[in-house]
């Protein structure tokens, strides 16, 4: 009677386990879902994804300040218009954006032509991702403008998520391994006190006694154990490989203050006026400080950054000489493919008719050009899949056209389709 009683024992062992464990992996999606309709998330993640991860971050600053939180900053009928027209809320004098708006180096948000549901929907999604993680430092405004971030941005959260949800299941295993020492320990007491068992079976149960160091060595929690261990190693090599070399956001200092905002921007100069080569070739040419003398042998002579450029070009202003002691300019490259990677400025720019924004984002609105896309191969594979070829007034592809349309009449012809997925078109 006592053996089975025993077992009955085990079998309620293996009951509790099971439910600590389902209710701690499952806590965290009841809390987090139970007001919001998961369509409304799901639309909301998409539009917060395609739209703001290149700036903002749930938990951390990049380029905007992190998301967390923000409606107990804002209201919602604040968070609208500034959402709607950022720059029309900071002309409009309200306090806060002005302060917000200096704090961040006066980087301009995009505008969105979103109503005021889609908005919504986007907030509600941040609410959620953000009661989701544990608490993590939040920028105010006053710490100080935007730290940089040179990691991949946006995959930290749902990282950070995964392990605490492991830090949970650590903790809760090892409380499981003492509360379930203490049963067996006070069961044994109580089983061995107990008058209508024979010495043979009490022997039988004082021999069985578990202890904390058996129950790791049976499979189930040695596999439990091994779980735990592979999924973090697994998940730390994917994230790993997903972001090497990614400098989404990355916006270093350049030796002189040059402005796209002001050349590109307010004076509306074109980008091809500098960028000689984005036309014609692979790569687009940062230009020479010839280009920049161009202007600046009349314009703003006495200004410090300007300067500069005289001075790389040993040029005095006073007598219009120029000597022969010259170095370049040395400015930090923003962008960069690693070496195993080919991409062709001219083959999009002209051939594809991608606009510079596309890829480079708002740049006639940046005072420091930062790298606006991720440039992972899984970003170009993404748009070669969704983006029509440009075949109008392009003699070269009307037989390609033609072959399409005769296999595939109802989507246009894509770049996947003239073999923008194959891997020896980027890698040499
Ligand atoms: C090009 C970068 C960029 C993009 C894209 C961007 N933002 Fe911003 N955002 C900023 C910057 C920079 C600020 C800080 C204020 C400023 O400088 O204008 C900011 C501020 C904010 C604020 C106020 C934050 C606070 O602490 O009060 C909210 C809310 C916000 N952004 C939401 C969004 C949402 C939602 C999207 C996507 C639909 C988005 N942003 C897209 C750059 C961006
Ligand atoms: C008056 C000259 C000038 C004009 C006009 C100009 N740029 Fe630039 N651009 C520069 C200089 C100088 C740099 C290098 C310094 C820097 O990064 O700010 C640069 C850097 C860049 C970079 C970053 C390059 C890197 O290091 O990866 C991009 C992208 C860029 N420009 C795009 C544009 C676009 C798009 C336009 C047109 C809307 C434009 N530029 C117009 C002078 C110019
Ligand atoms: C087509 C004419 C033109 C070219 C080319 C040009 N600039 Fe300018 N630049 C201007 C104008 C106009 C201003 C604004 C002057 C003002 O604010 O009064 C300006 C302002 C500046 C300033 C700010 C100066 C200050 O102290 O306010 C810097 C720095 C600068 N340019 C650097 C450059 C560099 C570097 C290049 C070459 C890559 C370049 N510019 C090429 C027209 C030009
Ligand atoms: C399809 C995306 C795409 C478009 C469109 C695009 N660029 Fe780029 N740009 C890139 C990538 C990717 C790099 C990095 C190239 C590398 O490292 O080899 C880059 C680099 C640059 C650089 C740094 C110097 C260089 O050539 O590597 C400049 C400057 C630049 N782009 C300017 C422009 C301008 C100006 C336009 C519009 C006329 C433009 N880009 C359009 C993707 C694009
Ligand atoms: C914004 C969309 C966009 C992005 C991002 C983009 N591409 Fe493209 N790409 C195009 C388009 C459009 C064409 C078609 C041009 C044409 O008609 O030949 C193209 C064509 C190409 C081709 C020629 C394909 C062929 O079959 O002839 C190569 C190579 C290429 N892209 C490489 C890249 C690389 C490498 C990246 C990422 C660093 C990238 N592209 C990112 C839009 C994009
Ligand atoms: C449209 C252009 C494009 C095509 C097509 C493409 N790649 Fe890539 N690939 C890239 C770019 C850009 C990078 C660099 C990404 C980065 O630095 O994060 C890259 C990186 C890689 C890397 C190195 C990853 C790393 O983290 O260093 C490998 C391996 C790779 N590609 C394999 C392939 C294979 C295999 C194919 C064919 C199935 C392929 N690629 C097709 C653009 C492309």
């Amino acid at each position: 009677m006592s053996r089975k009683y025993l077992s009955k024992c085990r079998i309620i062992h293996v009951a509790i386990i099971a439910l600590i464990l389902f209710g701690s992996s499952s806590l965290y999606s009841q809390e987090s879902t139970e007001s919001v309709d998961p369509s409304v998330l799901a639309a909301g993640e998409k539009l917060y994804k395609a739209n703001c991860t290149q700036c903002h971050a749930i938990n951390e600053v990049v380029i905007g300040p992190s998301l967390k939180n923000i409606e107990e900053r804002r209201e919602r009928t604040w968070l609208f218009s500034w959402i709607k027209n950022s720059q029309k809320v900071i002309e409009s004098g309200d306090d806060y954006a002005v302060a917000l708006y200096a704090a961040y180096n006066k980087t301009a948000m995009p505008s969105y032509p979103f109503t005021d549901l889609e908005i919504g929907s986007i907030l509600d999604y941040i609410k959620v991702e953000g009661s989701k993680v544990p608490v993590a430092e939040v920028a105010a405004i006053t710490d100080g403008g935007p730290s940089l971030n040179q990691g991949g941005s946006g995959d930290n959260i749902s990282s950070a998520f995964m392990y605490a949800v492991l830090i949970v299941f650590v903790f809760v295993l090892g409380l499981i391994l003492v509360v379930l020492g203490l049963i067996v320990s006070l069961l044994t007491k109580y089983i061995s006190s107990d008058k209508e068992i024979s010495e043979e079976d009490k022997e039988l149960i004082t021999s069985q006694r578990v202890n904390v160091f058996d129950l790791l060595k049976t499979n189930t929690m040695l596999g439990i154990i091994i779980f735990a261990f592979v999924s973090i190693a697994l998940k730390t090599g994917i994230d790993g490989l997903f972001t090497v070399g990614v400098q989404q956001g990355y916006m270093p200092t350049q030796p002189i203050a040059y402005s796209h905002e002001i050349h590109a921007g307010q004076y509306e100069i074109d980008c091809n006026y500098c960028h000689t080569g984005v036309r014609k070739s692979k790569s687009a040419n940062i230009p020479s400080a010839n280009i920049c003398m161009n202007c600046h042998v009349s314009i703003k002579t006495d200004s410090k950054e300007i300067q500069k450029i005289y001075a790389a070009i040993d040029y005095d202003p006073s007598t219009g000489a120029y000597g022969t002691n010259t170095k370049p300019i040395e400015w930090v490259r923003v962008h960069n493919l690693p070496d195993l990677a080919y991409f062709n400025h001219a083959q999009h720019v002209v051939v594809g008719g991608v606009e510079c924004e596309t890829c480079h984002g708002p740049i006639k609105e940046m005072e420091v050009v930062y790298q606006y896309s991720n440039l992972t191969m899984g970003w170009c594979i993404n748009c070669h899949r969704e983006t029509n070829v440009n075949a109008k007034g392009n003699d070269y592809y009307n037989n390609l056209v033609e072959l399409h349309e005769a296999k595939n009449t109802k989507t246009p012809m894509k770049v996947v389709d003239i073999g923008g997925l194959e891997c020896s078109k980027c890698h040499y």
